[in-house]
């Protein structure tokens, strides 16, 4: 019976499992460039509201921007390659934008809230930009907005060592004064070309 139900549960995942990464799959289908050099664009909804934790404990809704435009990056601090890169050619999009910075926020929503509670966030966000605003939640808040931005990721165990890393997507969102989306860029875009698309958008 046991044997019979651990099969089960396999099974669930691994369709559960499939069924994330199909869903993926359609939504990087219907991402194409917008044309004018603004960034990718797609006819998938992308973004909603939020109600999460920043890195200085205080909780922080999407509303909580005012007319700024946010640069929102999905990732986690245990990350060793893809997120600390992408974190940094968005620092250096940001440091592009001299006087236009005023109108952006840049976020990292964690995906890992396990390990990324606020005090993590809080010495982990400024390593990359002083505007950097780190979000954390409960486990059911983040998955929630994750999925609001079609974002998949999983959790992989390493049998060698005692820690575990997190598959992840890895776009970088702009979204509008009113939580809009705007677009979004692939990972390894070049920091000037972010910098132009957001200037395009600030521009309007
Ligand atoms: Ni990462």
């Amino acid at each position: 019976m046991l044997k019979t139900i651990r099969i089960v549960a396999v099974a669930l995942t691994v369709v559960i499992g499939g069924l994330g990464a199909w869903a993926w799959w359609q939504t990087q289908q219907r991402v194409t460039a917008s044309g004018d050099g603004s960034g990718l664009v797609t006819n998938v909804s992308i973004g909603g509201p939020f109600t999460l934790t920043n890195h200085l404990g205080e909780t922080v809704t999407d509303a909580d921007f005012g007319d700024q435009l946010r640069l929102i990056y999905f990732g986690y601090t245990f990350c060793p390659d893809v997120c600390p890169t992408e974190l940094g050619n968005i620092s250096l999009a940001l440091d592009e934008l001299g006087d236009d910075l005023e109108h952006v926020t840049p976020v990292l929503i964690t995906v890992d809230p396990e390990r990324d509670t606020p005090e993590v966030l809080r010495d982990y966000v400024p390593l990359f930009h002083e505007k950097l605003v780190g979000l954390t939640g409960s486990r059911e808040a983040i998955d929630d907005v994750a999925r609001a931005y079609r974002v998949f990721y999983r959790r992989v165990e390493d049998p060698d060592y005692t820690y575990y890393l997190m598959d992840h997507t890895s776009f970088v969102y702009l979204m509008g004064p009113d939580g809009e989306f705007l677009s979004m860029y692939n990972y390894g875009t070049a920091p000037t070309e972010m910098a132009n698309a957001i200037r395009h958008h600030i521009a309007g």
